[in-house]
C-alpha cells in the first residue's frame, strides 16, 4: 500500500491545501494529512481546531486521514511507513525553503521521498496568512477556505478582537 504524508501547519487549511490533498488522494492508496508545528510561526488556531477543520473539509475523501504530530516530520513518515511526503509548490518563492526541507528530511529519513505538486493556477496567490489578514481586516474570505470553516474563522477573529479590547481597557 502506497502511503503519502501531507504535512503543514494548516493555520487554517485553505482551498489551495485542499486542492493538493484531493490530487494526492488520486495518486496514493492512503494520504495522511498531518498538522505539525512550524517553529517559525505562531498559530492562530489550536492544533485540535486545525485538525477538526481539515477533517470536516475532507469528509467524503475515503482514503484521506487527518492526524497531528509534535515531533519531526521524518520520524512521523517513518512511523507511518510513508512512501512519500507530498507538498504543494505555489511559486519560485516557495522553492528554496521547500528544497532545504526536502534535503533535510531525506538525510533524516532516506526511505521517504519528498514530492511536489504544483498548485492549480487558481490558488497560486493563496496562503493561510493572507486568509487570516483578510479576515482580521473585515474582508470576505469565501472561496479562500472550505465553506464549512468560514464561520469558525470569523468567530475566532471576533474572539481575538474582544480579548484585545479587554486588554486595552
Ligand atoms: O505549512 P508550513 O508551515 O509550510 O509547514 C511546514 C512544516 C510544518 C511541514 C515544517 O515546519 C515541519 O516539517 N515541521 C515539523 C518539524 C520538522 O520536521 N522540522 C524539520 C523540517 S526539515
Amino acid at each position: 500500500m502506497k502511503v503519502a504524508v501531507c504535512p503543514g501547519s494548516f493555520d487554517p487549511v485553505t482551498q489551495g491545501h485542499m486542492d493538493i490533498i484531493r490530487r494526492a488522494a488520486t495518486l496514493f492508496d492512503k494520504v495522511i494529512v498531518v498538522v505539525m508545528t512550524n517553529v517559525a510561526k505562531s498559530p492562530m488556531f489550536t492544533q485540535e481546531e486545525r485538525v477538526d477543520f481539515i477533517r470536516r473539509a475532507s469528509a467524503g475523501m475515503e482514503n484521506v486521514e487527518v492526524d497531528c504530530f509534535k515531533g519531526l516530520l521524518a520520524d512521523y513518515a517513518r512511523q507511518k511507513h510513508a512512501t512519500a511526503i507530498v507538498k504543494g509548490l505555489r511559486a519560485l518563492s516557495d522553492f528554496e525553503y521547500e528544497f532545504q526541507m526536502a534535503l533535510t528530511n531525506r538525510k533524516l529519513n532516506p526511505d521517504t521521498e519528498t514530492t511536489f505538486l504544483t498548485t492549480t493556477s487558481e490558488y497560486m496567490y493563496l496562503s493561510s496568512s493572507l486568509v487570516k489578514q483578510v479576515a482580521q481586516l473585515g474582508g470576505d474570505i469565501t472561496g479562500f477556505v472550505p465553506d464549512c470553516i468560514v464561520d469558525d474563522i470569523l468567530r475566532k477573529v471576533d474572539e481575538i478582537k474582544q480579548c484585545e479590547r479587554k486588554a486595552v481597557k
